[in-house]
């Protein structure tokens, strides 16, 4: 198969190009505006291009890919709200011309990156897709707005499509500078040898994932025989997630056990905008494409210590 990933060089797209390589032809588009090319693995076609380019029309054709994983997005809260219309234009509308892109080269099937973000305050926990939503930021009206906006320009069209949402990825090459992600900031400071600074009591949970389990959703997605976007009757939107609370305590035991670190985590006063409690349902993706998360927290955040130890 030949598949098209947008934001290859990225976090998760990196982590996807490398497990996608070995068995099928990989392209990249991405404007490395987060991404780095160091990252790109070598064998990968490579466009640097941002998607709002005019001539994404014909990068993709000239890929001509079965399958596109668009992952491509402003993905920071803190810079949607610095920069509420750059964040618009790249998810939102970036994410209609790539499905407008892929409808017209004549590919297969288009899985597109969405986020807990879209869902804003919980109101029950773990989310089921279907619940209730008001994202708090320009980061999630943009991504929730990306949803529809590709299912409006895929409708009519023999195209397969899903909203994927994931909810709290970490992981290996994980950028842990500006916003980041807090296990790459813990990780990323613990390297260092300084204590970690947790906001809040350390009670407040995540639905944390490791980003292999999300490598394994994105490959059980372009391998199923199943339409994504009927999605059993119930569209084209599905959580992400291991559908478990962890708590950032726990994710700090967890570290510093695999660190060895011996001094305490810092504890500072909770920012505002946190929630307290946050889990998304991912048992739709299990019933349409056989996908669950597998990879235990303690495992997940052993490997990501050990890679940040040898690379942070
Ligand atoms: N990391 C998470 O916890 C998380 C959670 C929910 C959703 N997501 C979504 O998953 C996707 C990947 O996120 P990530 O964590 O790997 O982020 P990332 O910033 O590491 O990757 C995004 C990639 O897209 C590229 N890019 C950005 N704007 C572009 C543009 N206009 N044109 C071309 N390329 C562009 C960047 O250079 C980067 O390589 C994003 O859509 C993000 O919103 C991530």
């Amino acid at each position: 198969m030949r598949v098209l990933v947008t934001g290859g060089a990225g976090f998760i797209g990196t982590n996807l190009v490398n497990a996608l390589i070995k068995q099928h032809e990989v392209g990249i588009i991405d404007d490395l505006s987060t991404g780095h090319r160091k990252n790109v693995h070598p064998d990968a076609w490579l466009r640097i291009m941002d998607i709002l380019d005019s001539d994404l029309d014909s990068a993709v054709a000239e890929f001509a890919p079965d399958a596109i994983v668009h992952l491509a997005a402003q993905a920071s809260v803190g810079e949607s709200i610095k920069d509420p219309q750059r964040d618009w234009d790249v998810n939102a509308e970036g994410t209609r011309r790539v499905a407008a892109a892929a409808a017209k080269a004549g590919v297969s099937r288009v899985i597109s990156a969405s986020s807990a973000a879209v869902y804003g305050e919980p109101v029950e926990v773990p989310l089921p897709e279907d619940a209730h939503k008001e994202p708090m930021n320009p980061y999630g009206r943009s991504k929730l707005a990306a949803e529809s906006l590709m299912a409006q320009e895929l409708a009519s069209t023999s195209v397969d499509f899903a909203s994927f949402r994931f909810s709290n990825v970490y992981g290996p090459l994980q950028d842990w500078r500006g916003e980041g992600g807090v296990i790459a900031i813990f990780c990323a400071k613990l390297a260092a040898g300084d204590a970690p600074t947790i906001y809040g009591d350390g009670s407040q949970t995540r639905d944390f994932i490791f980003v292999g389990d999300i490598v394994g959703a994105i490959t059980a997605a372009l391998r199923t025989g199943r339409s994504l976007r009927d999605g059993g009757g119930s569209g084209p939107a599905y959580n992400v997630a291991t559908s478990r609370e962890t708590t950032v305590d726990e994710v700090a035991a967890n570290l510093r056990e695999a660190s060895g670190f011996s001094d305490s985590f810092v504890y500072a006063a909770p920012r505002d905008g946190d929630v307290d409690r946050s889990a998304l349902d991912a048992q739709k993706a299990l019933d349409v494409f056989a996908w669950d998360a597998r990879i235990p927290v303690d495992r997940g955040l052993a490997e990501t210590w050990t890679w940040f130890s040898q690379n942070g």
